[in-house]
């Protein structure tokens, strides 16, 4: 049945953080669920095939392991009624000099063909999911989805693109195309590369904090949680074709009082060493998420402090992990 949230789901990027979790979601849901990931090198593979450990129990969940720049993608797509798309290369400090032409290679040309493959489909949803660094450094907080696009990073103006080439692809080709512009996104898996990561890691192993700049820039963190639950509802919810959604945890900190948190939680006092600021990143991003709770019905339900728990959690079981190999 044409809208049934029963159709299969494909999901890219999900041997990732955030898709894993998304991908866990459908199928816990009851949802046939094909995973597509390539295991590009960001980070370690085996972190990937443990992001994998608990789907690949669930009977409705098929992984393809491949590019979507190389992979035959009208098989994968066969009887699918909901792409996610969140295979991405992410990251902004990366995405300075040689990086660049991966970035364009998983942002710009994976995006592309999978577009053009849904492009004669009868989808019912593409959910892309796109980032708060389109915005660049915001004049205006909480930043509305009205507010200019002017990414400050290489990785920002790549999504930015992708997310054009999304509006392109519904104009003429009527993809049901959503965009999520996600504000950065924490809990258990979130990527190594990430502040959050980085600082958890650290306190548990009684490490310096490295920080870049002073920590006086302040985020808003959405818990992976709460952005399942707006990926899966903008999967599903009437009137968001076409719309680009601000998914947020609504309220910002900074980064050193964070690590305060951090280390209360821990129970353990944080040693803080900082690093030159790093080009690209935004000053203060903070989410409107009006647009998302009037379309999605969205609203955050974790708080940071427990969210940072569950990743301390999960970051002592990993250290756990790799002490008994
Ligand atoms: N984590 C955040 O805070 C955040 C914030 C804003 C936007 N996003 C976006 O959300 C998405 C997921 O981010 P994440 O943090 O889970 O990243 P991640 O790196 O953990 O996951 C992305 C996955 O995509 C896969 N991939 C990359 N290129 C591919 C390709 N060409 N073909 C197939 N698979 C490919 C990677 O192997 C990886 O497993 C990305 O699109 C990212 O830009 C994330």
């Amino acid at each position: 049945v044409s809208g049934s949230p029963r159709a299969r789901a494909l999901v890219t990027g999900a041997a990732g953080f955030v898709g894993s979790h998304l991908a866990e979601a459908l199928a816990a849901a009851g949802r046939d669920v094909v995973g597509i990931d390539s295991f590009s090198d960001t980070y370690p593979a085996a972190v990937k095939e443990r992001n994998l450990a608990r789907l690949s129990a669930s009977p409705g969940f098929r992984l393809v392991r491949g590019d979507l720049v190389d992979l035959p993608l009208a098989p994968l797509l066969d009887g699918v009624g909901a792409v996610y798309h969140l295979a991405a290369r992410a990251g902004v400090r990366a995405s300075w000099g040689a990086e660049f032409d991966r970035y364009t290679h998983d942002n710009l040309l994976a995006t592309q063909r999978l577009l053009e493959a849904a492009r004669d489909l009868r989808l019912e949803r593409f959910v892309y999911a796109s980032s708060s660094s389109v915005y660049g450094d915001a004049r205006e907080l909480p930043v509305t989805e009205e507010a200019p696009t002017e990414p400050v990073s290489p990785y920002g103006a790549t999504k930015l693109t992708a997310e054009h080439l999304g509006r392109i692809y519904h104009r003429s080709y009527g993809v049901p195309f959503v965009s999520l512009r996600l504000f950065t996104v924490y809990g258990p898996r979130q990527r190594p590369d990430m502040a959050f990561h980085r600082f958890v890691r650290a306190v548990a192993a009684g490490e310096p904090v490295e920080v870049y700049g002073d920590g006086a820039q302040t985020r808003d963190f959405t818990y992976v949680g709460d952005a399942v639950a707006a990926f899966v509802a903008a999967g599903a919810a009437e009137g968001v074709v076409g719309e680009v959604i601000n998914v947020g945890g609504g309220v910002r900190i900074a980064l050193r009082d964070a690590i305060e948190m951090i280390g209360e939680i821990a129970g353990r006092a944080p040693r803080v060493s900082t690093r030159p600021k790093a080009r690209g990143d935004a000053a203060h991003t903070l989410a409107s998420i009006r647009k998302a709770e009037r379309l999605l019905g969205y609203r955050p339900a974790t708080p940071l402090v427990e969210g940072l728990r569950e990743e301390l959690r999960w970051v002592r079981e990993q250290a756990g992990f790799s002490a008994g190999r």
